[in-house]
């Protein structure tokens, strides 16, 4: 089938890339030429394993391409919608100016058309109610159908998840009609090599798939939060956190993934979806049954705020400190930085008045570009040296697995703040560092750091330090 791609950010390329991979033919579209030219020229515009693979093959197939003119897609059987729904400036809300400007360009190219419907499919995570507005102004044009389809997929795994879904979540105005079940068929046929694995395929009205998404994102940053503030009564009473997580999760009922107690969530979906989340219940006067919600994003930020006093009362005093951030992106293998707490507590360190360091095998362009004034460096030995304090923040394999003897070599002061809960205390004590963890309570006995003692200050408190 022609298929058409609008909006192709992390979304909508690797959406792109993959259907080219399962045969179809692809236009890829977006208003940003630079990104359209690197796509166009085989470069992925950001680090997603596996992602180059797919462009590369349907570019030299012949099966993918990208434009900046909507009067290129007027052919094409579905039209995907793949736009950003940023986070309002002025609110909670979600923007979807993008998405409406976006359906309004491709409703003015749309041929009217007999037979088998044009399916314009929507992606993007937006509000109730969204779908059914846009349905009403693209389908006023003869033979158009729009269906939602919410896309699940994760930063990291994306080519996997967009090839190999959990389930396919259909949307459509009226699941008992005829014209939907056209609609339908045609969007199976468009996935048909996804369907031919038994993938689940759900078809529901367009404002409970919409709710589906939007659920899902607040059920994922609830978990984080719930296990987070766990780990601050774990803090508080002398628990650790990774045991309570290991102990419940193998309730099924519970499960054991999401939660991984930390820095809390970042990124550029969990954030803005659950502030639009709430935004959209207060508009349809139900706020108080998401209000819940607000303590989940509170926690979340408490627990950067934590580490960046947790931070002070390791060093006794930040102002002028040699710190080392391990992490920049929001999660391994990712290089994005929006809304990451790596970057936002090495931010906050760096207002302090520390001098911040902050390392990441992938984001560092991205971070730099984020936090002006920033000093990265690519290199982890390099960034490592003369640290008086390190901070593990984002958790790629290479911090996990870091020697703590190697380290302990090349830092000025062996003073760990684990803010995954990823190292293990004992190893890490016996090389002869200060460990501490976000929902490890308190110091891990081992022997005491060898290097140099706390500054006399230590016990002063936070706010007077910084
Ligand atoms: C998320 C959803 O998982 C995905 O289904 C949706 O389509 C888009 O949003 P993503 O933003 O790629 O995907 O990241 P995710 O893997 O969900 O992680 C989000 C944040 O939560 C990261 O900052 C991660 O470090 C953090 N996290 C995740 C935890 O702090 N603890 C956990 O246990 C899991």
């Amino acid at each position: 089938m022609m298929i058409s791609v609008i909006g192709v950010g992390y979304l909508g390329a690797v959406h792109a890339a993959a259907m080219a991979e399962i045969g179809h033919d692809v236009i890829g579209l977006d208003v940003d030429a630079e990104r359209v030219a690197v796509l166009q020229a085989g470069r992925a515009p950001f680090h997603e394993p596996g992602f180059e693979d797919i462009l590369r093959r349907g570019l030299a197939a012949g099966r993918l391409r990208f434009t900046t003119d909507y009067a290129d897609l007027a052919q094409a059987d579905v039209h995907f919608l793949g736009l950003g729904t940023p986070q309002r400036k002025d609110g909670y809300g979600a923007d979807l100016s993008h998405l409406e400007a976006a359906t309004e360009s491709l409703r003015d190219v749309l041929p009217a058309r007999e037979g088998a419907p044009t399916l314009v499919v929507g992606k993007s995570t937006v509000p109730a109610g969204t779908a059914r507005r846009l349905a009403d102004r693209v389908e006023q044009v003869e033979g158009v159908q729009l269906l939602w389809n919410p896309e699940f997929l994760r930063e990291g795994f994306a080519v996997k998840d967009t090839l190999e879904p959990d389930r396919l979540v259909y949307g459509v105005r009226d699941p008992e009609t005829l014209p939907a079940v056209a609609a339908v068929r045609r969007l199976d046929a468009v996935y048909a090599p996804i369907l031919a694995r038994d993938t689940p395929r759900l078809v529901m009205g367009y404002e409970t798939a919409e709710l589906v998404k939007a659920s899902a994102n607040a059920f994922l940053a609830t978990k984080i939060s719930f296990i987070n503030a766990i780990a601050e009564m774990c803090e508080a009473v002398g628990g650790d956190v990774t045991d309570v997580a290991r102990a419940i999760g193998m309730d099924d009922r519970i499960g054991a993934k999401f939660l991984r107690a930390g820095v809390g969530f970042g990124g550029g979906c969990l954030p803005k979806d659950i502030r639009a989340f709430i935004a959209s219940a207060e508009e349809h006067g139900v706020g108080e049954s998401l209000g819940f919600l607000r303590e989940v994003d509170t926690i979340n930020e408490r627990r950067r705020a934590r580490t960046v006093e947790l931070s002070g009362e390791m060093l006794g005093i930040l102002r002028g400190r040699r710190i080392t951030v391990l992490g920049a992106a929001f999660k391994p293998d990712s290089d994005d930085v929006r809304d990451s707490p790596a970057l936002d507590v090495a931010d906050r360190l760096l207002q302090a008045g520390a001098q911040v360091t902050v390392t990441d095998p992938q984001a560092l362009a991205n971070a730099s570009q984020r936090v002006p004034g920033l000093v990265v460096e690519a290199d982890l030995a390099t960034a490592l040296r003369g640290a008086e304090l390190t901070l593990l923040l984002t958790e790629w394999r290479e911090y996990r697995d870091l020697d703590p003897v190697w380290a302990a070599g090349l830092v000025a002061v062996p003073r760990m703040l684990d803010g995954r809960s990823v190292l293990e205390p004992r190893s890490w004590a016996e090389a002869g560092w200060e460990l501490r963890a976000l929902g490890r309570s308190a110091p891990t006995p081992g022997p005491a750091p060898t290097a140099a003692p706390a500054p006399p200050d230590t016990a002063r408190t936070l706010p007077a330090l910084i």
